[in-house]
């Protein structure tokens, strides 16, 4: 598996992608195309045999940091791909000496929570009906020293 940044030429594939997994909070085209406007994005992908199986993007802000996405192929779950991009944007955090970041996951997704509780994250709060479908979702924040 190799980890990259996302290029801008990468939002077609990233977008496709998103498409596949059926995940019900994906991106799409532009919301993807316009994230590279934002000085503070940052975005990584994971690749096996050039084939796209993962992908993971922060903003960085003038007050912390959001990790705004992370989804891996439905078929590669369960691998160690979810722990390679987090440990990716754990370093990207390093580099840019953050100290707290913060995150939204709907409250039953379980896989998403043991996989940020495992990085140690833990639950600041809650935004009400925060998702389209009404789900309210839960806010976790890291703090303190990255990889
Ligand atoms: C959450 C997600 C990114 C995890 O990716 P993954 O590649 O399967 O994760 P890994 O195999 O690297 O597992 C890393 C850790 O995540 C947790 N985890 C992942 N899947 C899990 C599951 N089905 N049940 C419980 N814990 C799970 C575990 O803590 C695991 O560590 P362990 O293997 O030491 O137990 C993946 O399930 C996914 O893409 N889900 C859909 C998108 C999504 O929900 N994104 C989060 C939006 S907020």
């Amino acid at each position: 598996m190799k980890l990259r940044r996302w290029k801008y030429t990468d939002v077609a594939a990233l977008a496709a992608f998103e498409k596949e997994q059926e995940f019900p909070d994906s991106w799409n085209y532009n919301m993807l195309a316009e994230s590279f406007l934002n000085d503070g994005f940052y975005g990584v992908l994971a690749e096996e045999k050039g084939e796209l199986i993962g992908m993971a993007a922060v903003m960085f802000g003038p007050d912390g940091a959001d990790l705004v996405n992370i989804l891996v192929k439905k078929d590669r779950r369960r691998r160690g791909v979810g722990d390679a991009l987090m440990r990716a944007v754990l370093e990207e955090c390093g580099r840019r000496e953050l100290k707290k970041l913060f995150l939204e996951v709907r409250e039953s997704n379980a896989p998403a929570v043991a996989l940020y509780e495992k990085y140690g994250f833990t639950r600041v709060g809650e935004r009400k009906k925060y998702y389209a479908d009404g789900e309210n979702a839960a806010v976790m924040c890291r703090e303190g020293k990255n990889p």
